[in-house]
């Protein structure tokens, strides 16, 4: 029982130490990308409106000289003028799109791993949730083999603020999510769904569900998957320690609860947090 309770300890110390280096790279490295990017989007709206002039200039140049040397008119051919009128704004639009897309992910890099505030905070989980769903969107678009995403529905409720430790919290969803995301990876079925729901209960709880409609869990494995070090995955890609992880994280240190249900639409992880944690522990080792 000793020895269970400090290969416990141990396996959490581990992952936290892993936790807490990644999330200083992932936040460092958001923050790098942050000021290269906020120019390249801000010199874009220069580019698209300046561009936008000159071809007006262009057009207005074509209606007025409507009948240019043959040295200009060359010049005009050689440029393809009509494809390049055409493409330039889509390319720039596409260019513009892909800008937007880094910063979305740059902000959610840095509000997941959320370094600058450790403790507890008073915050919006929905925040949490979607900054998740942005961070593994690329897991969600082509799951498969045969390229079948992953359809995301938020039944999102009326939530009140809840005073957490909101990094961990993330990293909570990150496991859970990552986790259906890979029973959908292997799952034989075309409409792939992962469905994630929240609600206010009680006046002073809120519960947040995972669903997927993958393969679920034998029943023979169910008692064990919240054990350290217990997975069914290859060595090398699972290390059984998310689900522990996870749950020491909600019941010991937000006093909420953590709870798997497998029926044949799938499996749904639900977890119900007090909107104040109930029982902190002094230390986030039990
Ligand atoms: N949504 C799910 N669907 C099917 N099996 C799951 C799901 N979530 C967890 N499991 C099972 O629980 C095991 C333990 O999960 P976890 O602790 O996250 O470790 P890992 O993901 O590294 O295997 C997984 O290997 C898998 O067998
Ligand atoms: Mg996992």
């Amino acid at each position: 029982m000793q020895l269970q309770r400090l290969h416990q300890a141990q396996a959490q110390l581990v992952h936290t130490e892993k936790m807490s280096a990644l999330g200083q790279l992932v936040s460092g490295v958001a923050h790098e990308i942050n000021n290269p990017v906020t120019f390249i989007n801000g010199n874009l709206n220069y580019l698209q409106e300046y561009t936008q002039n000159l071809l007006d200039l262009v057009d207005a140049y074509q209606a007025q000289c409507p009948d240019p040397t043959p040295a200009l008119q060359a010049l005009v051919q050689r440029s393809d003028l009509d494809f390049l009128r055409t493409d330039l704004p889509k390319i720039l639009q596409s260019t513009r799109n892909g800008g937007d897309r880094i910063q979305a992910i740059v902000h959610s890099l840095r509000n997941f791993s959320r370094l600058d505030e450790t403790g507890l905070k008073t915050v919006n989980v929905h925040e949490g949730l979607d900054s998740t769903l942005v961070i593994l969107d690329h897991r969600l678009k082509s799951v498969d083999a045969h390229k079948h995403p992953i359809t995301v529905v938020k039944n999102y409720g009326d939530l009140p603020a809840v005073t957490c430790h909101p990094g961990e919290l993330n990293q909570v969803f990150m496991n859970l999510i990552t986790n259906a995301i890979h029973a959908l990876e292997t799952a034989e079925i075309e409409a792939k769904t992962l469905t994630i729901s929240t609600a206010a209960v009680l006046r002073d709880r809120v519960t947040l569900s995972i669903h997927d409609n993958g393969p679920g869990i034998p029943r023979a494995i169910r008692q064990r998957i919240f054990d350290p070090f217990f997975t069914t995955q290859p060595v090398g890609q699972g290390n059984g320690l998310g689900l522990f992880v996870s749950h020491q994280i909600i019941v010991q240190q937000h006093g909420g609860t953590l709870s798997c249900q497998v029926d044949d639409t799938g499996t749904t992880f639900a977890i119900e947090l007090p909107l104040t944690p109930q029982s902190i522990t002094a230390s986030r080792y039990p």
